[in-house]
Parts: structure tokens; sequence; C-alpha cells
């Protein structure tokens, strides 16, 4: 009817009513943003993230004496700050600290395996181990010697075992092969040599073993690089190879 009417966005009932229920719904879109703003406290970090700022210096301390996978043995110095500080650099618990050759002069002259053995099993206030129990005998024995050379003992340093130091002696091919390449070598899927069949294996074999390294670490044709498993390391991989070729020889 008139002028007005074209000037609005709005010109029936049922567009106001729309109107209306739009203008609620957004008005509840706000306040429900604005409620979760207020409930997530800092910084309007999710709860979750507040939480994990709140436990994270705990949680620092215990990657601290973690051993970090596939690292070799921790020197005695890193297993004494991870480890053996907390008690024997303050002398809580009546510890010995380090540096106080009086307190460990008669501790060293029992020797190295009796401290060994004490340290192993706890002492006392000592708990075993000081209460790493994922310390390996190497690993504890460096601790002390770190702790006694510094306290008027003259220790030697353990040497690593010689399997221990590198990576791959620890590893097992036979392993390996079972977890991330049976599936196709064991039955011969996807045309794979099958394991064990030294016909298929012999002129594959004949190329030498830099040849098979490469063909498992990068691929070839059927055969995905690694078997599949990109996390593999190439001393595992080696060894899955050495393992397969022992048995296909
Ligand atoms: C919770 C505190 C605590 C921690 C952690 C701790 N110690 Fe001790 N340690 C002691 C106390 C207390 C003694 C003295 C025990 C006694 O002779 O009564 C001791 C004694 C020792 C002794 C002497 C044992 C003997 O036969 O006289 C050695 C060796 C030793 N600790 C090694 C270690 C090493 C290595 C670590 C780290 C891997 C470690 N300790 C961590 C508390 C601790
Ligand atoms: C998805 C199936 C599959 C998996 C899993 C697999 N392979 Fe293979 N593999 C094959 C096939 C197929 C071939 C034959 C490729 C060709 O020569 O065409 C082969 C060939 C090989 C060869 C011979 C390469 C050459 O140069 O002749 C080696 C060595 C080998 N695989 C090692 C491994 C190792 C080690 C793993 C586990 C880490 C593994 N494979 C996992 C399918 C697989």
């Amino acid at each position: 009817m008139s002028h007005e009417e074209h000037q609005s966005f709005i010109k029936t009932p049922k567009q106001l009513i729309a109107v209306v229920i739009l203008s609620f719904v957004a008005f509840i879109g706000v306040a429900v943003l604005a409620s979760q703003y207020v409930t997530t406290g800092q910084k309007g970090l999710p709860n979750e993230e507040v939480t994990a700022t709140a436990i994270a210096p705990v949680a620092k301390v215990e990657l601290a004496t973690a051993k970090p996978a596939n690292a070799g043995p921790r020197t005695g110095e890193q297993v004494f700050q991870a480890a053996c500080a907390a008690c024997h650099d303050t002398g809580a618990a009546g510890a010995p600290k380090v540096g106080d050759n009086a307190a460990w002069g008669p501790r060293i002259a029992t020797g190295l395996e009796a401290l060994l053995k004490s340290a192993t099993n706890g002492i006392n206030a000592m708990p075993a181990k000081g209460g790493a129990a994922d310390l390996s005998e190497l690993e504890l024995t460096r601790a002390i010697v770190f702790m006694a050379n510094k306290s008027g003992a003259s220790f030697k340093e353990p040497a690593a075992p010689a399997a221990a130091e590198g990576q791959a002696a620890a590893v097992d091919g036979k392993a390996v092969y079972e977890a991330s390449c049976a599936a196709c070598h064991g039955t011969g899927a996807a045309g794979a040599p099958k394991f064990g069949e030294k016909a298929a294996w012999a002129p594959r074999i004949a190329t030498g073993m830099d040849s098979l390294l490469k063909s498992a670490t990068g691929g070839k044709n059927a055969m995905p690089a690694k078997g599949g498993n990109a996390a593999l390391s190439d001393a595992e991989i080696k060894a899955a190879v050495e393992h397969m070729v022992a048995a296909g020889k």
C-alpha cells in the first residue's frame, strides 16, 4: 500500500516471525560462545590445555628420567642428574653427599661390587636403583662410579658391552620380519619371494646384499618401501633382510 513497505525487509507476518526466530537463534549462539569463553578460564584455553599447563612441571620431571627409545646407555653423570642427585647432591634422607669424602670413604672401601649390590637392591632409606627401575646395570654402575670418583674413589668407568652401544646388534631380525614382512613373504602374497623358498631367493641373493637392502628400503614393484612400515630403521631393515636371506640360502 505505501511507500514505506518498499523500504522494509519485513513485508508479511511470516517474514516478521522468521526474523524474530533468527535473531533469537543468533542471540543463543552468542550466549553459548560467551559462556564457553567464561567457563574455560584463563586466556580462553580449552580445559584440557589448562590442565596440561598445570601439570607440566610434574610431567617434565618424569620426562627427565624417562629414557628415549633407542638411545644408548646413559653416562654416569646423566643418570646421576636424573635419578640420584635429588638425594646425593643434598644429603636428603641421610644419603652420603657427593664430594663428602669422609661419608664415602668407608663405603668405597667395601668395593664397587658391594656398592652396586646395595644400589641395585636398595639399602635403608635408599630405594632400589634410586627409584629408577628402568636403569640398566651398566647405567647404575656408571652412576655409582661417577659419584664415588667425585668422593675420593678411583673406580674404573665400566666399558659398554659392544652389543649395548650399537643398535644394530640389538635388533632382532626375526621379530622385524614377523611384524612387518611376513604378511607377504610368509605366504608369497603379491608375488613376494616366499620365506625359505630357495629357488625364489637364489637369483635375488646373487645380486648382493647392497642391492637387496636397496630394494627393501626403497621398494620394488609390488614390494612397498620398507615393507610399508616407514618407522623401521636401516638397522632393522638390514636385520630382517639378513634373516630372510639366511633362510633362503
Ligand atoms: C630417595 C633418596 C635416594 C636416591 C634417589 C638415591 N639414593 Fe643412594 N642412598 C640414599 C641413602 C639414604 C643412602 C644411605 C643408605 C645407608 O647406608 O643407610 C644411599 C646410599 C647409596 C650408596 C652407598 C651404598 C653402600 O653400600 O654404602 C650408593 C652406591 C648409592 N646410594 C647409589 C645411588 C645411585 C647410583 C642412585 C641413583 C641411581 C641413588 N643412590 C639414588 C638415598 C638415595
Ligand atoms: C605388501 C607385501 C610386502 C611386504 C609387507 C614386504 N615385501 Fe618384500 N617383497 C614383496 C614383493 C612383491 C617382492 C618382489 C618384488 C619384485 O622383485 O618384483 C619383494 C621383494 C623383497 C626383497 C627382494 C628384493 C630384490 O631386490 O630382489 C627383499 C630383500 C624384501 N622384499 C625384503 C622385505 C622386508 C625386509 C620386508 C619387511 C620389512 C618386506 N620385504 C615386506 C612384497 C612385500
